[in-house]
């Protein structure tokens, strides 16, 4: 018999799909939204393989629905938080996901988020929209460059660094990261220095947020390390919504102790469509777009893909966490 295969989104690249299809009995969620909850623990039952993304919660109850057949988590991201690792090992279940072929598109999409913001893209796009450019201007929509500023650059892992090298073109008057632990080999490479988070904090004109959500880091920007900022300085998130107490930081950007903010994630994800957050013109907020290119999500599929055989062989798999 086949291994068995559930898949939460059937809208991932035919990529992946096909290669599982050529080994497997593949069945999916239907619709192009997260899969249920109660759809899900279902579905999951017998199965030897999980093809999942970041939407899905992965925990116990996934997996005591699951049974002893399932053999291999496998999911479409980077991030992991959304699944219980420990109960995975415990279970002796084996976990994929796709480093690496992201990071690229997400450091690109970093640094659009960031001219974006500091330059008032979308601000001024508005005004062209709806009548509020009456003339070129002087002292108009004037933002700051990254020219001359000081980056800081939070997490410096293959999306710090990559985004790191993007910047260097523009000619900062400083390149800074902090990191938990020590990056000098980097560093030297890149041509960036390593400081700790409060001396970024401090220097910055620029804070980029590229380090992984773990229970260190939850709420890492708050009233706190808001404080501790510059009032000029443009905050950027890219990494996961959890990283910002999102609270302050409205305090922070509505009575302009920050200048603006430049988020491709929230929490939750999507942002209601109440939340203070979106009151604002100095806070550029994306539905999570930073690995949206077309090859990328191809590239992501493909290797989620082959991550569920190679779990499933007992070979080795692309990127195992
Ligand atoms: C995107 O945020 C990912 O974790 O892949
Ligand atoms: C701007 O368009 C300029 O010519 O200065």
């Amino acid at each position: 018999m086949k291994p068995r295969v559930y898949l939460t989104r059937p809208d991932v690249a035919r990529t992946g799909i096909e290669l599982i299809e050529d080994e497997c009995e593949l069945t999916s969620w239907s619709q192009s939204s997260p899969v249920p909850r109660d759809e899900l623990l279902r579905n999951i039952v017998g199965k030897d393989a999980l093809f999942c993304t970041l939407s899905d919660k992965i925990d116990a109850e996934v997996l005591d629905h699951a049974g002893p057949n399932l053999k291999v988590v496998a999911t479409m991201s980077v991030g992991y938080e959304h699944i219980d690792i420990a109960e995975c090992k415990k279970r002796g279940i084996r976990i994929g996901y796709t480093p690496d072929c992201l990071t690229d598109a997400t450091a690109e999409l970093t640094i659009a988020l960031l001219l974006a913001t500091t330059r008032r893209l979308i601000e001024a796009n508005k005004e062209v929209h709806t009548g509020g450019w009456s003339s070129w201007s002087p002292g108009w929509m004037c933002g700051q460059s990254i020219k001359d500023s000081t980056v800081g650059i939070v997490g410096f892992g293959r999306i710090g660094q990559e985004v790191a090298k993007r910047i260097i073109p523009f000619r900062p008057k400083r390149l800074i990261f902090s990191n938990r632990s020590e990056r000098a080999d980097e560093a030297k490479r890149i041509g960036a220095q390593q400081c700790t988070f409060d001396e970024l904090l401090q220097d910055s004109d620029f804070v980029i947020l590229t380090c992984a959500a773990t229970p260190e880091t939850k709420n890492l920007i708050n009233e706190t390390t808001l404080e501790k900022m510059k009032s000029n300085a443009v905050l950027i998130n890219t990494s996961r919504g959890t990283l910002v107490d999102q609270n302050d930081l409205y305090e922070f950007l509505k009575s302009n102790r920050i200048r603006a903010a430049g988020l491709d994630v929230t929490s939750p994800e999507p942002l209601p469509l109440d939340s203070p957050l979106l009151t604002l013109t100095n806070c550029i907020i994306l539905p999570h777009i930073g690995s949206a290119d077309m090859d990328t999500r191809m590239e992501m599929s493909r290797i989620t893909a082959c991550n569920i055989l190679a779990g499933l062989k007992g070979v080795k798999m692309i990127a195992e966490l």
